[in-house]
């Protein structure tokens, strides 16, 4: 079989996953709570068909069968997260010494199957006691994040090499402070640039942190949705639509996390607008003296802007989208599952950029993929034909090999996700996996896709 896109050695081919969205044993062995628990127990109706992450696809007791599989297809790498509250049930103090062990065993168990382990510090799950302490609007919250991150360091830095702060920061200032889609559900913009801007200095602390405890080969990045904003036509207003998008969305974490300070246009938007946050002294030089080692890129879809068409209600609540309209462009190629645009040369726009304004820093595809609803109806043969799947990444491949080809620093690609996973509130109404997951049995079958890419990553290319 011929190649024709062959990928640099070593690459990490892989898959992505969470700890809310795959552990279960929600309330097993000393498990603190988090902020998923508490708004299942207030608002279980927010949750698709009323499914909570207590279950989810059980990896707490499943790890060794799972990390078989991980190997069948061909994982070299497996990014996954550590749990906050299950490691520290108050979220500060007292270590779970069953967390640990089990975290211990994941790790030992990935390096016996000559899987390398990515290990993610904060994947959405702000454990319930920091929530109570005001979750990232807090300082406490962020001294103990770091803390937290010490401890992991410390407690698993002899054997992990490859740490994340944070995946997608932007998404808990999104979904729990601008549009209603993560708890606490509150809607103010001002309050989501200060949970941003903490956020980014428990990041920064936990750099810091890392780098003084100077693990033998490891590195620290970060894993970050870098959602291109592309504007609907080159007008000059639609062009500045999309210039403040992409500030807000993609650059108030890129900048700092790659060139130490965050971009003068945003601070003077923000500024502009009464919405800069409280900064304390000595945040300016630990957010420029502690650098990402490497970036992991989140890619799903595009976002299309244009200039905003209509005044905002002066009396709505200010947000991000108050500068811009999102564009809905005709023919655009959709999933109509999760409602997201596909769009493969994102992730080459991506890469690019990167190369050329971001000094070609050391990345990754962390996550990439596509949920789609009811996939048993293509089961042929007994397994999930999702041939739409492997087409998806195919095209997404084309267009990062592409970049590589180019001179892009990308070391490897990761899918979201090993196995169907719950996904927060859509709970398990979109499939992401390689390997169907039967939700009333827990049996696990691999897919079409989990066959195809166990070729692809056998013959580091397809
Ligand atoms: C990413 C997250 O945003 O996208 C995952 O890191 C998430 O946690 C994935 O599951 C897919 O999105 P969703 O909302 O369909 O689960």
């Amino acid at each position: 079989m011929s190649i024709k896109y062959k990928f640099p050695k070593n690459f990490w081919w892989g898959s992505a996953a969470s700890a809310t969205q795959m552990e279960g044993a929600g309330r097993e062995d000393d498990k603190g709570l988090s902020i998923w628990d508490l708004w299942y127990e207030k608002e279980p109706n927010r949750f698709f068909q009323g499914i909570s992450s207590e279950v989810a696809s059980d990896f707490y007791h499943r790890y060794k069968e799972d990390i078989k599989l991980m190997k069948e297809i061909g994982h070299n790498s497996f990014r996954f997260s550590i749990s906050w509250s299950r490691l520290i049930p108050d979220g500060t103090g007292r270590i779970n010494e069953k967390a640990v062990e089990f975290y211990n065993n994941v790790i030992n168990e990935l390096i016996k199957n000559n899987i390398e382990p990515f290990v993610t510090l904060y994947h959405f799950d702000m454990p319930l006691e920091m929530q109570y302490k005001g979750g990232w609007e807090s300082r406490e919250v962020v001294d103990a994040y770091g803390e937290y991150a010490k401890t992991c360091f410390k407690l698993f830095g002899d054997r992990v090499k490859v740490w994340i702060t944070h995946n997608e920061p932007i998404v808990p200032v999104e979904g729990g402070y601008l549009h209603d889609f993560h708890y606490p559900n509150i809607v103010d913009f001002k309050r989501g640039i200060q949970v941003g801007f903490n956020t980014m200095v428990s990041h920064c602390k936990a750099v810091k942190e890392f780098k003084s405890l100077n693990i033998q080969n490891g590195k620290i990045g970060v894993v970050l949705n870098l959602t291109p904003s592309y504007p609907r036509s080159s007008n000059i207003a639609d062009l500045e639509a999309a210039n403040i998008a992409d500030l807000i969305y993609n650059r108030s974490f890129l900048e700092p996390v790659v060139k130490g300070e965050y971009p003068k246009e945003l601070i003077q938007l923000f500024k502009e607008n009464d919405l800069l946050p409280c900064v304390e002294n000595g945040d300016k030089e630990l957010i420029k003296n502690n650098l990402v080692d490497f970036l992991g890129v989140n890619y799903y879809m595009p976002r299309r802007v244009k200039a905003k068409e209509n005044m905002p209600n002066p009396n709505a609540p200010m947000m991000p989208e108050t500068f811009f309209d999102n564009y809905e462009m005709p023919g655009r190629k959709m999933n109509v599952y999760r409602g997201w645009e596909i769009y493969e040369k994102g992730i080459y726009d991506i890469m690019i950029n990167l190369k050329n304004n971001y000094g070609n820093i050391e990345c990754y595809v962390s996550e990439n993929g596509m949920g789609v609803e009811n996939e048993e109806r293509f089961i042929k043969d007994g397994i999930i034909d999702d041939s739409y799947r492997i087409d998806f990444v195919k095209e997404h491949l084309k267009w990062l090999h592409k970049s590589i080809q180019e001179g892009c620093n990308v070391k490897g690609y990761h899918m979201w996700t090993f196995i169907d996973s719950w996904s927060w509130s859509n709970a398990y109404k979109n499939r992401y996996g390689f390997v169907q997951l039967d939700l009333k049995t827990q049996k696990r079958t691999l897919k079409k896709s989990a066959y195809w890419i166990k070729e692809v990553s056998k013959n580091n290319g397809f």
